[in-house]
């Protein structure tokens, strides 16, 4: 079963492979209206089940847009409307969703709900964010990352912020497509050991620099993220505001990078906190193609699961 756990999870030539096929299908539709049919119809007759736990705007919408754009159909469904949020077992729920449909989004809280449902579905299973990871961004990312800048293979990324689901994406990345990360933020928010292991074990060179303008220095690509998750309390918004503040990307931090870094934020974002708008909007800023990419990058990675 070819589910989409996770980027560390998923063999690195399947993950170039859906890279590949993202941007054949991305030139593919260029300049075509955005509700037209792909000339290729592989989703034809497939229906997919869109499950959200949480908020979403990029990934509801991305995968929703893509699987029709292939011919499939969508049910997005809110993790609250159903009985998997009025007590009924994530392993019933993933039994009898796999008798209606051929394959299943759920972005959730615990990693646990996911692994669950993965395995007691008969169907594969995407990941489309948890406390844990968000690999589906980070596969359109590295797109990205490579339609502005050629092959990622080498280069070095440098995280601001928070070690959070975005980062630990970014870091199983780091392994499996072979480029160095560099995290810049306050110790109490360090990314996971293990995540941090996993890309030192692939070949990566991982450091921890706590000294921003150090860190950025010599970047290929600075990213950003908001500082309170969705799985953050809100408790913790003034303790990680005053934590992350000298983490900020703004033009000056940006001045120490290469001359032709790219900035990226998987967005939503909360502006002149965690980034300027100067840079958010400036000449470094890639983040509105990283948007786009989710739809191409997604359309591969369902075609991955299911095969066609
Ligand atoms: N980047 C991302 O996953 O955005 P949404 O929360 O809007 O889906
Ligand atoms: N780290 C953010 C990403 C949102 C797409 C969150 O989990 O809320």
């Amino acid at each position: 079963m070819n589910h989409f756990l996770d980027i560390h999870k998923t063999d690195a030539a399947a993950l170039r492979g859906m890279i590949d096929n993202a941007r054949s299908m991305k030139n593919a539709r260029a300049g075509r209206p955005k509700g037209t049919p792909d000339a290729e119809q592989p989703l034809a007759g497939r229906m997919v089940a869109l499950i959200f736990e949480k908020p979403s705007t990029r990934t509801r919408i991305s995968f929703d847009v893509g699987i029709r754009q292939m011919g499939g159909q969508t049910m997005v469904l809110s993790g609250a409307d159903m009985q998997l949020g009025h007590g009924e077992t994530i392993a019933d729920t993933a039994r009898v969703l796999s008798r209606y449909v051929d394959l299943i989004m759920i972005r959730t809280f615990e990693e646990q709900t996911l692994l669950e449902m993965a395995e007691y579905a008969d169907v594969p299973v995407i990941n489309g964010l948890t406390n844990r990871t968000h690999p589906c961004q980070i596969m359109a990312d590295v797109m990205t990352f490579e339609e502005h800048r050629g092959p990622i293979a080498g280069r070095k990324a440098v995280w601001c912020g928070d070690g959070n689901n975005v980062c630990a994406s970014w870091l199983h990345a780091a392994g499996q497509f072979g480029f160095d990360m560099t995290f810049t933020g306050p110790p109490t928010l360090d990314p996971e050991e293990e995540f941090i292991g996993l890309a030192r074990k692939k070949g990566a060179n991982v450091v921890i620099e706590r000294d921003p303008a150090k860190a950025v220095t010599g970047a290929d690509v600075v990213i950003a993220d908001t500082w309170v998750s969705m799985h953050d309390s809100q408790s913790s918004k003034e303790r990680r505001h005053n934590q992350l503040r000298p983490y900020q990307v703004n033009e000056q931090l940006m001045s120490h990078a290469k001359p032709d870094a790219l900035f990226m934020h998987c967005l939503p974002a909360h502006r002149d906190d965690e980034a300027t708008s100067a840079v958010m909007d400036g000449p470094h800023s890639v983040i509105f193609d990283e948007a786009e990419n989710r739809l191409h990058a997604q359309k591969a990675i369902v075609r991955w699961c299911l095969g066609v």
